[in-house]
């Protein structure tokens, strides 16, 4: 039986693509069943629907607090059977109504080289740090902000006067390289 997994994401949804892309072309052996997005304009729900990928798009203003919201999307997850939660982009931290219900079944993709550079414009961080290594990080989710234990890395050195946006399209193409990889190790290993 092929597992189900949904995709949290809440802007252009790259690595949401690269999933899909990898269940497409037989690399990921699992249905991208779901969407769920806390940005109901956001890209990456244009992207599910070129592929009808189902979409729940919430707006958290319209729920009381996290818990209320989260149980809602705790319903969908449950209407659509879904084995794993793969956040790609999405820009909350994952209460407790979610953590509950998917213990170790959700992961996340940071790009950097957690525990360094948690929290956002980690590449931007990085780069002005002057670090010589730059990577990505995909980790369990728990309460914290990028905290989970880790479950794969990938890295590459710096070249000799590389500007910033050339250090971000090679971290992106990594995450599009390894999240689909490190998604079917999880599911069918
Ligand atoms: C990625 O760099 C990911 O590591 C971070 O947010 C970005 C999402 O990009 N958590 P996209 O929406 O998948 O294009």
């Amino acid at each position: 039986m092929m597992k189900n997994i949904a995709v949290f994401a809440s802007g252009f949804g790259s690595n949401f693509e690269a999933i899909i892309e990898a269940a497409n072309n037989g690399t990921l052996h699992a249905n991208i069943a779901l969407l769920v997005v806390d940005k109901p304009a956001c890209y990456a729900v244009e992207r599910a629907h070129n592929h009808n990928i189902p979409v729940f798009a919430f707006n958290p203003k319209d729920y009381d607090s996290k818990e209320a919201y989260e149980k809602e999307i705790v319903k969908q997850l449950q209407a659509y059977q879904i084995d794993l939660v793969a956040l790609a982009g999405y820009m909350r931290l994952v209460g407790s109504v979610l953590l509950e219900n998917y213990a170790h079944r959700i992961i996340n993709i940071h790009p950097a080289l957690l525990p360094s550079f948690p929290g956002t414009h980690s590449i931007e961080k990085a780069y002005n740090h002057g670090v010589k290594v730059f990577g990505i990080t995909i980790h369990y989710v728990d309460a914290g902000m990028d905290t989970g234990p880790i479950i794969d890395q990938e890295s590459f050195k710096k070249k000799e006067g590389e500007s910033v946006e050339e250090v971000e399209t090679r971290i992106h193409q990594l995450e599009h390289q390894l999240y689909p990889k490190v998604l079917e190790r999880i599911l069918n290993h």
